[in-house]
């Protein structure tokens, strides 16, 4: 089975996405799978990816980066099944078939619908959420809606439009200040805390809002809740089987950072503890995994999903996100989570790769 990885992006998650392809090549099962390695420049641009998987991991003081000569903004299939035409300087490097290509790409342009329609438009497998899901799931103002509409708990939350913020910014921080603070200002699009600022003022909002835009014209501000941050892992269900939640998982930040930024995530190991199983009563541990399935049947995901909940000292549980590429090194949350409920890495990306397939 040829398998297309696609990693990069044009998204400010370029670098997450590189670390993540490191990890997939490093384990996935290559007596059942041949890898075809498709990295998107930060421009757009796709080249064929090499085997340095090294050069792709993320750590302090180095940022993986797609680099290489190609010339095509997008590659289209001709036929189906088949992706053409990567080219580089010395002309074009046809493909060939492809099975199935999984999008290893986190934010806009790549977990956002995007390449999914590409990829339906050739009907070419791929792994993951369709099109709608991938959408919707994207835009946080969007995935609100979702929720709310099939009665899943979220938190309060106000969305300042580019209309709103350019002719009548003050009424949209009035808006914002009828919230409790702090607040969490963030692009309505984007992925692993990129623009995102806490306030705790009036006086600090127009800043963070520009932040923010500078990310997306649309911009979410959200009621700061108070309360642990718990993941679940979510998997397809075989055939017409219900999904599959994993144990849950904890986040633990050092208070020195303050929220799960980006360098939280991905730079400074050392203050955050990835703990799993979280402690917390069975009785509301399963709760929040059935709620975990409801959200990613309520936004119509497939293949897999992370969502990501508050769960406040009073035992209340608010649906903060689902994210349909979440994080995907060996180290991340999402495999972690699988790891403990007994599903290895190497398993997971063939468990992907079949339910694409089927
Ligand atoms: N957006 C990042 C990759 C995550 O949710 O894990
Ligand atoms: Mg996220």
């Amino acid at each position: 089975t040829r398998v297309a990885l696609v990693y990069g992006g044009r998204s400010s998650e370029h670098a997450v996405s590189c670390a993540t392809a490191a990890g997939v090549m490093s384990a996935i099962d290559t007596d059942r799978f041949d890898v075809v390695p498709i990295g998107i420049a930060r421009d757009g641009r796709w080249v064929l990816g090499g085997a340095d998987l090294t050069a792709l991991a993320l750590a302090p003081g180095h940022t993986p980066e797609v680099t290489g000569e190609g010339d095509l903004r997008l590659p289209l299939a001709t036929d189906n099944r088949t992706v053409v035409d990567v080219r580089g300087a010395q002309g074009a490097t046809a493909l060939g078939d492809v099975d199935v290509v999984f999008p290893l790409l986190h934010g806009p342009f790549g977990e956002d619908g995007t390449l999914q329609g590409m990829l339906e438009l050739a009907d070419i497998p791929y792994v993951g959420c369709g099109v709608l899901a991938s959408a919707t799931m994207m835009d946080k103002h969007a995935m609100k809606g979702v929720f709310a509409s099939h009665g899943l708990p979220i938190g309060p939350f106000v969305t300042i439009t580019d209309r709103q913020w350019c002719t009548d910014p003050q009424a949209a921080i009035d808006a914002a200040c009828a919230l409790t603070f702090p607040l969490f200002v963030k692009p309505a699009r984007a992925g692993s805390s990129v623009g995102i600022t806490r306030v705790h003022s009036r006086e600090e909002l127009p800043a963070a809002v520009e932040a923010a835009r500078a990310h997306d014209p649309k911009v979410v501000v959200e009621q700061g809740i108070v309360g642990r941050e718990i993941e679940c892992g979510v998997l397809q269900g075989r055939g017409h089987d219900a999904p599959r939640t994993s144990l849950l998982g904890e986040i633990v930040v050092d208070s020195e950072h303050g929220f799960y930024d980006f360098d939280a995530k991905y730079l400074d190991e050392k203050d955050v503890v990835l703990s799993c199983p979280a402690e917390l009563p069975q009785g509301d541990a399963d709760r929040i995994r059935t709620m975990a399935a409801e959200a990613f049947e309520a936004a119509g995901c497939e293949g897999l999903a992370r969502v990501d909940f508050f769960y406040t000292p009073e035992g209340d549980v608010v649906v903060n996100e689902i994210n349909t590429m979440p994080g995907f090194t060996p180290h991340s949350m999402y495999p972690q989570m699988w790891l403990a409920s007994g599903m290895t890495y190497r398993d997971l990306i063939t468990e992907l790769i079949d339910l694409a397939l089927t």
